[in-house]
């Protein structure tokens, strides 16, 4: 492969959007989205990351497994502190497996918001991709907010409330023609007739799941998550924050107008037309081109048996370039329960979550905390007192997890438990959802794609395990579990570092919806964490 360099400036960056026409937000060298990396599989890419926006930040390849190298991951407290302002850091990422579309992000608070961008991954140089298409567009969805998305996590954690909802959402940085001054805002994309069309789609956005379709036009989704799939043809699909979607598109239908449209699976907001953001994809024949675009047809609103009728028909593409690896020697079952808690609020305060209570959430009943130091510095310079090794494999406690919540009344504890993993573990992790939440969790596991070998309804049993598809799963870095529901997922413990795991609605994120694990080094030399570059960024040991 080569060796591609690309410059990162985080700056604060002046922007008109909406009826606002003086914000200033975050970005990477002034876009929103942010800059596109290109690269094939097989390549290294640099990334000089310079910092001089107010704050500490870190970036994120999301889904690039960066085997043996935590260091670039980004995650911050859990690989790194934040580059500082004023400071670079230089980040290594090294494509080994990844073919498809990622993408990039910030990782430390509510920042993500705005630093986003895609990380696109062609075949190696002389290979092909597995399907035909005539052009390609990437397509990514983000959440517009009115203040600084810094301040609004800031003050939720502090006062234990609701942080605010975006107002809008937007396709490429644009928020659609749905919205109040949003005239002639919306993304559109001519289209010659016949032609087939690679829609890279990437959901960046912080806590609303979406369902995506085209007025008219089939989708037939190729790939997700940087990996292929057995071609899959529908109408709509649901992408959840964190997840990205490859997706042929043919402009087959009478010329004309036609509305794509991304539409909230569930939101805080009313359901309304305010809520969806619209782009326009266009035909370039000879007709009325201020014609109404036709509107798609979405699953409704809290839809749950559409949205998860969606993700069970997903497939591998498992071809004999491409072949499906399912451990089936699982030598490693891990459960872990997913839910929403409150925390009682501290006696000399006032909180403004439920019942005067803080907001919170939990893995296996444990909120995580982020510690001041990064947990891949303590564990590889072996500090102690800045983890511990005891999150455990099964939850604290049995119970109707889907039925009675009655049980999680108790607050859950707020520590920094990591979960160890021996070298070339064969893993299987249950997700076990809750009663207690009002949407799916995008589960997401840094350092690692897994694939999705169950998914259901209901508490899960082992006599679900026989039904399993071990054949062609999807192989994916992100899963969405069901609300009242389980998935099961697989992957070989072979890539040794500290990898960040959590939910990928940043609400959950915030409240403690995260672990982490830590993969062992191997005996042999080349199945050992790598050594840090020399400009980690400082953290500041007391
Ligand atoms: Cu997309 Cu932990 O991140
Ligand atoms: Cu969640």
């Amino acid at each position: 492969g080569k060796v591609l360099f690309y410059d990162f400036m985080v700056k604060e960056t002046p922007i008109k959007m909406l009826c606002e026409t003086n914000r200033t937000i975050l970005t990477v060298n002034g876009l929103f989205p942010g800059p596109e990396i290109r690269a094939r599989k097989g390549d290294t890419i640099y990334v000089n990351v310079t910092n001089i926006g107010p704050y500490g930040i870190t970036i994120h390849w999301h889904g690039v497994r960066q085997i043996r190298y935590p260091w670039s991951d980004g995650p911050e407290f859990v690989t790194q502190c934040p580059i500082p302002s004023n400071s670079s850091f230089l980040q290594k990422i090294v494509l080994t497996e990844e073919e498809g579309t990622l993408w990039w992000h910030a990782h430390s608070d509510w920042s993500r918001a705005t630093i986003h961008g895609p990380l696109i991954i062609m075949p190696a140089y002389g290979k092909m991709y597995p399907y035909k298409f005539d052009q390609e567009h990437t397509i990514v969805i983000a959440e517009w907010y009115t203040r600084d998305t810094k301040a609004i996590i800031d003050e939720a954690l502090e006062s234990g409330g609701d942080p605010d909802l975006s107002v809008a959402y937007t396709i490429n940085g644009q928020p659609g023609d749905s919205y109040s001054c949003s005239n002639g805002s919306a993304y559109n994309k001519t289209v010659v007739r016949g032609k087939t069309y690679l829609f890279r789609i990437i959901h960046s956005g912080m806590n609303e799941e979406m369902f995506f379709g085209i007025a008219k036009h089939n989708l037939t989704v190729v790939g997700m998550d940087g990996a292929y799939l057995k071609p899959l043809k529908i109408n709509y699909l649901m992408i959840t924050p964190g997840q990205t979607m490859d997706v042929l598109v043919t402009a087959n239908q009478t010329p004309g107008r036609y509305y794509m449209v991304f539409s909230p699976f569930v939101d805080t907001n009313a359901p309304s037309n305010e809520n969806v953001t619209r782009g326009i994809f266009q035909y370039n024949d000879n007709y009325n081109h201020s014609e109404t675009p036709i509107l798609p047809e979405l699953p409704g609103f809290t839809n749950k048996s559409d949205a998860g009728n969606f993700t069970i028909q997903l497939r591998g593409l498992n071809s004999k370039e491409h072949p499906s690896k399912v451990p089936t020697k699982i030598t490693r079952n891990i459960t872990i329960m997913e839910a929403l808690n409150a925390r009682p609020c501290p006696a000399n305060k006032t909180c403004s979550g439920p019942q005067g209570t803080m907001h919170s959430a939990s893995l296996n009943n444990i909120t995580f905390s982020a510690p001041s130091i990064s947990i891949l510095q303590a564990y590889y310079n072996n500090l102690q007192g800045v983890y511990n090794k005891t999150f455990p494999d099964t939850p604290p406690f049995i119970f109707d997890y889907t039925g009675n919540v009655s049980a999680l009344g108790d607050a859950a504890n707020v520590s920094t438990e990591v979960l160890m993993i021996n070298y070339n573990e064969e893993v299987e992790i249950r997700f076990q959802g809750t009663n207690f939440a009002a949407e799916n969790h995008p589960m997401h596991l840094h350092g690692y794609s897994f694939y999705v070998v169950g998914m259901g309804d209901g508490n899960f049993s082992d006599s679900y395990v026989s039904r399993y598809n071990t054949v062609d799963p999807p192989y994916v870095n992100t899963v969405g579990l069901p609300k009242n529901g389980w998935t099961a997922i697989r992957f070989k413990a072979d890539n040794p570092g500290v990898w960040f795991m959590h939910c990928h609605l940043e609400r959950h994120a915030s409240w403690g919806m995260d672990t982490v694990i830590v993969v062992g080094d191997g005996a042999k030399k080349h199945q050992k964490v790598l050594p840090p570059p020399k400009d980690m960024p400082p953290c500041s040991v007391s």
